[in-house]
Formats: structure tokens, C-alpha cells, sequence
């Protein structure tokens, strides 16, 4: 007797027939057809979709309104065009109502040269403004704790960070305030963002809303170059992604690696390193950059380009950390891959 298959849907993404696992959202199919449907609030580790940017909206046959693809589930039989007349007038719609307020900083922006407004905006959005009348202004930068600054005007109330203050790190200190129009991103009670994942949510921000202080105005992203690492605060190894600007240490991002910390970088409570008021990526990053050059052990491990452990070769370009590695963990790690020459730090 045939059988039939309930656990996956088939379905037509801009033309492309996919058959994808049941319970996918139709952003998550149309990357299984290779289809990029933008968005800005969508971040698959913050969990299901919740619609609030609207930016991936697309017509699907047989529905009269176009549809947001993050919250829509993929179903069978269903044909979806995220490139059609119409969804391409409500995502050029959606980019005009997102922009009316938005400053004009991208030129003194950190998130320039890697903000997906930017992107999304020159791909999907208008040409031109339409905006006659003056922008709405707000106090910026604000900071909201000693390593985080908040900027109210660059913010397109995707809630990313506000998921992932009450979701993830589960302290609900990132909280929206009022409604509407006058919908803004702050702190509990007004109180210092004092999480120890807090440093995440500079770099889950989509805009430049929500920035490091110890990185703000010290590099373009394409001046710099990534360096895959391990985070050494801890047991855990988080891997990271330090980035270097004319031989410093400029910052230190995730890397995300599911089976050890889902593309999440905490600091933990406790360690030396430990900086009052903030942590997560930026205080890594911190004291990554405080340690270059001193006689103090690196906050990061750095690999060679196959994502081994040392010998090491970035030395070369750093110096500075390479015989800090060498003479502080003389017999560590621990960390042997397949492939990788077995060595000890700086070799
Ligand atoms: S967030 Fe993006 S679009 Fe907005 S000012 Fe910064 S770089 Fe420009
Ligand atoms: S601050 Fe950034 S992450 Fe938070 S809601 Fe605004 S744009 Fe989204
Ligand atoms: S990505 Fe779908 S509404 Fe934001």
C-alpha cells in the first residue's frame, strides 16, 4: 500500500519546486531552494519568526495580502514569489517606512560596510526619499551600560535584542517601552544592562543601534581582517573571530559553533577578566585588547587558517600575541584536530 510522506511539504519558491521538512517557515524553505528572502527581525537562534519588521514579505498563491515568509509555514503545494511586482512593492514600501526617521550616519556609522540596512536598502528599497519634513531626533548615543551604547534613531524595532534579553540570557533587562510612534528600546527601569551575555546583542543588532563602545569609530569592517580563534577565559572554548586592524586587536566576534556555544559568546561570572556593568563579546574583545603588548596572558587563542591549533603562523602578523602565547601556556592546548600538526602554543 503507498504510503504517504506527512513529515516534509513540497512547494514552489520563485519557480523552484522544494521539498523541505514539515513546520520550516517559508524563509527556511526558500534557503533550502536557495532563494534569499530579506529580512532584518528573523535570527534563527532567537527561534520562531515573530513578524515585526515585515521586510520578507511575498505573495502566495490563492492569499489575497502578501504574506511575512518568517512567520508563514511552508505548506504543501504552495507557491511563493518573493520577486514579484507586488512583493517587491512591499518590501520597497517597508524600506520607505523604515528609513523615514532613519538618520543620515552612515558615514560615521560603526555599522557601515556591514549593516543589512544598507544592503537591503540598495537592493529591495527606494532610490529616493519622499520624506519632506524633518526627521524625528533623539539623544544618542545613550549608554546603556560601560561597554554598550544605544542609539535610538538608528533603531528599526526588530526586538532581536529584546528577544534575546528575555529568550536566551533570560534577564529581561532589554526591555521596548510605549507604543506606536514612540516605541523606543530600553533598560529595565532604567537600570545598567549588566548581563554577562550582554555583548551579543551588539552584534545581533541589524543596525548600527546598538554598538561597542570599546569599537566604536576604531575600524571599517573591510579594514579589517578575521581571524578564527577560540575564546581561553574558560573551559568552554566559544569560538570566536578576532578581528585585526594594522596589527591590534580591534574586536572579537562570535563564530558560531552549534555544538559548543550556538554563536553566543559569554564572559563568566568570576574570571579576572570579568569587567564591571558588561561582558559577552565586547569585554573578550576588551581584554583581548588590553593583554596585546602586556605581560599578561591573551584573552584568545588564535588558529591557523585551516582552523588548527599552533604551531602558528598569524605570529608573523602578531607578534605581540604569538610570544605571549608562547610564554604563558607553554604546554597547552589540548585542542588536536584531524589534520592539525599536534603542537604546543607558538610551536
Ligand atoms: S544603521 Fe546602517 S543605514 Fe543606519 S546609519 Fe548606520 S550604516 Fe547607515
Ligand atoms: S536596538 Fe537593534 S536589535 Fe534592538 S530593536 Fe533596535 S534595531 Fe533591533
Ligand atoms: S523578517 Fe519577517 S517580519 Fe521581519
Amino acid at each position: 500500500m503507498a504510503t504517504v510522506d506527512t513529515a516534509t511539504v513540497t512547494l514552489t519558491v520563485n519557480g523552484r519546486e522544494v521539498t523541505v521538512a514539515k513546520g520550516l517557515s517559508l524563509v527556511e524553505a526558500a534557503a533550502e531552494a536557495g532563494v534569499e528572502i530579506p529580512v532584518f527581525c528573523y535570527e534563527p537562534r532567537l527561534g520562531a519568526g515573530v513578524g515585526a519588521c515585515r521586510m520578507c514579505l511575498c505573495e502566495i498563491e490563492g492569499m489575497p495580502k502578501l504574506q511575512t515568509a518568517c512567520t508563514t509555514p511552508a505548506g504543501d503545494g504552495m507557491v511563493v514569489n518573493s520577486l514579484s511586482e507586488r512583493a517587491r512593492e512591499g518590501q520597497d514600501a517597508v524600506l520607505e517606512f523604515l528609513l523615514l526617521n532613519h538618520p543620515l550616519d552612515c558615514p560615521v556609522c560603526d555599522k557601515g560596510g556591514e549593516c543589512p540596512l544598507q544592503d537591503l536598502t540598495f537592493r529591495y528599497g527606494p532610490g529616493v526619499t519622499r520624506m519632506r519634513i524633518p526627521k524625528r531626533t533623539l539623544e544618542k548615543p545613550i549608554p546603556i551600560s560601560p561597554l554598550i551604547k544605544l542609539d535610538r534613531e538608528r533603531c528599526i524595532l526588530c526586538y532581536r535584542c529584546t528577544r534575546f534579553s528575555e529568550g536566551v540570557s533570560g534577564d529581561a533587562q532589554l526591555v521596548p517601552e510605549n507604543r506606536g510612534a514612540s516605541s523606543i528600546i530600553t533598560t529595565f527601569e532604567g537600570r545598567p544592562y549588566t548581563n554577562e551575555f550582554s555583548g551579543n546583542v551588539t552584534e545581533l543588532c541589524p543596525v548600527g543601534a546598538l554598538t561597542s563602545t570599546t569599537y566604536r569609530f576604531r575600524a571599517r569592517p573591510w579594514e579589517t581582517q578575521q581571524i578564527p580563534s577560540v575564546c581561553g577565559l574558560c573551559a568552554v572554548g566559544c569560538n570566536t573571530a578576532v578581528n585585526i586592524r594594522e596589527g591590534s586587536v580591534v574586536r572579537v566576534l562570535s563564530r558560531n559553533h552549534p555544538g559548543i556555544d550556538e554563536g553566543w559568546l559569554p564572559l563568566r561570572p568570576g574570571r579576572e577578566l570579568q569587567l564591571p556593568g558588561a561582558t559577552g563579546g565586547v569585554a573578550g574583545q576588551d581584554a583581548a585588547e588590553r593583554r596585546v603588548g602586556a605581560d599578561e596572558p591573551p584573552a584568545v587563542v588564535l588558529l591557523n587558517e585551516a582552523g588548527c591549533p599552533p604551531p602558528l603562523r598569524v605570529g608573523e602578523q602578531l607578534p605581540g600575541v604569538a610570544e605571549l602565547s608562547r610564554r604563558i601556556q607553554p604546554n597547552a592546548p589540548d585542542m588536536h584536530r584531524p589534520g592539525c600538526e599536534r603542537g604546543r602554543l607558538g610551536g
